[in-house]
């Protein structure tokens, strides 16, 4: 009797459940109506607007259109469609595109702190929630100022040449007709240089290495499911950042003992980035003001691990994506190419003429053309497309309602696409840049408080490095060299697999 009951009850618990299974979705999309509703009559009893546009289905929202489409034509079409300012529900979330720089440079610059940046959850766990891109307010300021001054041109000055080091330490390689693909090459100099900048001269070369195999592990995590369970990526990538902070708090430690007592403490930033890199700066970061006293404790352990590799995080896949373009555009543009290498000649001829070896800061200032064509390339592949802000309350922004929580985007891509800004925008052009862009038209590294602090030194990476390639190869596309791929930064298909042809004038080649 008892067993009958309980396979009764259990039936009956059974069919109510699948029941429950097959209303669900219809609840789910009848509460999201609900929902959009809501907002509207709100928005509207208010006398306020949302911006045009469609949050499509209920919860996938357009997020498969988006997908299908490819990214610029789903943006493009909207802009089209409703204008500069749309919205639209993607990855979850609904949101607001923003393709005008005025709307931008409010959502970025003017009322950024009425809009907080905002990452999945996921990408905090892997990088570290005290990265400085999650914070806003005084936190942020205070680490910003320390990563800012690490890298502007009076602290990148003294990295030129170890900066080339690490170029001509990978470039002999290319052997004769050798097939190379561009992005793995290009993440691995971009990688080496974050990693010195980072860290410094004074890493020692084992460290080096475990931290450069932790760090590969935990970013083969980056783009994929946050599903923390064994076997999956992210479980690995989540081992891998465990890992990476026990190393990292092993050379705090080690790099305290050895400083003990050489008087390094307080913010004397831009002399010592070749030394001890990032790592010292922020060790070193308890402010001392005028009268001597503490005005910041130090940075815990955790901020500073989570704050470099933040920095090597977002140091990294964007400059070689950066830099797998230009190869690109100069290989499509053999005429920009021919100048480009004829502005290096002359920089050569400099050097032999004064009896110099390696390129300095100095040198780098007198590449107007291949500067343009690096600003062009910015423009042109746009690494970041777009990017993420929240409105931490219902705002009111350029005569629409926003409600709290949406997400706002501000379009980089589209903006620098826009036929009135930038005239045949898909043309590669880096003439264009001859006279300076339309204020807040051009944003490659952003705009505002959370503006990229490396752009001097990705800058830099990418100038060292078109001096020695145009004066040592060329280079021919493999396959038809066509589309684009994201992950999570544009890049050409396949990463550009290149055949490298050493150049024929040996005279002019840049190996020492
Ligand atoms: C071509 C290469 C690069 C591009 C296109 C780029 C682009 C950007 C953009 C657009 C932002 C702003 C994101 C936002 O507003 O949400 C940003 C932020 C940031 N970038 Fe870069 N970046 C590059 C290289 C670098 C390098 C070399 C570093 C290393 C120092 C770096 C470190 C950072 C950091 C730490 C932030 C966060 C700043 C903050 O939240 O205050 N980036 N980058």
């Amino acid at each position: 009797m008892q067993t009958l009951a309980n396979i009764s009850s259990l039936s009956s618990s059974s069919s109510i459940s699948q029941m429950l299974m097959m209303l669900l979705p219809f609840c789910f999309v009848f509460l999201w109506s609900v929902h959009v509703l809501f907002l509207q009559w709100y928005s509207r009893r208010k006398g306020r607007r949302l911006p045009p546009g469609s949050l499509g289905w209920p919860y996938i929202g357009e997020t498969l259109r988006l997908y299908a489409e490819d990214p610029n034509a789903f943006f493009a079409n909207r802009q089209k469609r409703h204008g500069d300012i749309f919205k639209s529900h993607v990855l979850g979330c609904p949101c607001v595109m923003v393709s005008s720089p005025e709307a931008a440079r409010v959502v970025l610059v003017t009322r950024a702190h009425m809009f907080k940046p905002t990452y999945p959850l996921s990408k905090e766990r892997m990088i570290g929630p005290n990265a400085l891109f999650f914070h806003q307010g005084a936190y942020h300021s205070r680490l910003k100022r320390l990563v800012q001054a690490s890298f502007v041109p009076s602290a990148l000055k003294g990295s030129v040449s170890e900066i080339e080091q690490i170029i001509l330490n990978f470039l002999p390689s290319w052997k004769d007709n050798c097939t190379i693909n561009t992005l793995q090459e290009m993440k691995m100099y971009a990688f080496d240089v974050a990693i010195l900048t980072a860290f410094g001269e004074r890493m020692e070369r084992e460290m080096e290495t475990r931290i450069k195999q932790l760090y590969q592990r935990l970013e083969k995590g980056y783009n994929s499911m946050p599903l923390d369970l064994p076997g999956t990526s992210f479980h690995k990538a989540m081992k891998a950042r465990k890992l990476l902070n026990e190393t990292l708090r092993r050379l705090i430690d080690e790099r305290r003992r050895e400083d003990d007592g050489s008087g390094h403490g307080g913010t004397k930033v831009a002399s010592r980035l070749g030394r001890g890199g990032l790592l010292e700066v922020l060790m070193g970061a308890s402010n001392v003001n005028d009268k001597g006293h503490k005005v910041h404790q130090q940075l815990s352990d955790m901020q500073i691990a989570d704050n470099i590799i933040g920095v090597i995080f977002a140091a990294h896949d964007t400059t070689a994506s950066a830099l797998t373009w230009a190869l690109k555009y100069l290989h499509d543009n053999p005429e920009i190419l021919c100048a480009v290498t004829r502005e290096q000649e002359g920089i050569r001829r400099k050097m032999d003429e004064s009896g110099r070896r390696g390129l300095t800061w100095e040198d780098t200032r007198q590449m107007p053309l291949t500067n343009r064509v690096i600003q062009e390339t910015l423009r042109a592949a746009s690494i970041l497309s777009f990017t993420f802000r929240e409105a931490v309350e219902d705002v009111e922004f350029e005569g629409y309602f926003i409600p709290k929580g949406w997400k706002i985007l501000p379009l980089f891509r589209r903006i620098h696409h826009r036929e009135d800004f930038f005239p045949n925008p898909d043309k590669f052009d880096p003439s264009r840049f001859e006279v300076p862009p339309r204020p807040n038209a051009f944003m490659p590294f952003g705009n505002g408080v959370h503006s990229c602090p490396g752009s001097e030194l990705a800058k830099l990476e990418m100038l060292v490095l078109l001096h020695h390639l145009t004066l040592t190869y060329r280079w021919e596309v493999v396959g038809d060299g066509d589309g684009i791929q994201y992950g999570p930064f544009p890049v050409p298909k396949q990463g550009l697999p290149i055949r490298v042809i050493p150049r024929d004038d040996k005279s002019s080649r840049s190996f020492y």
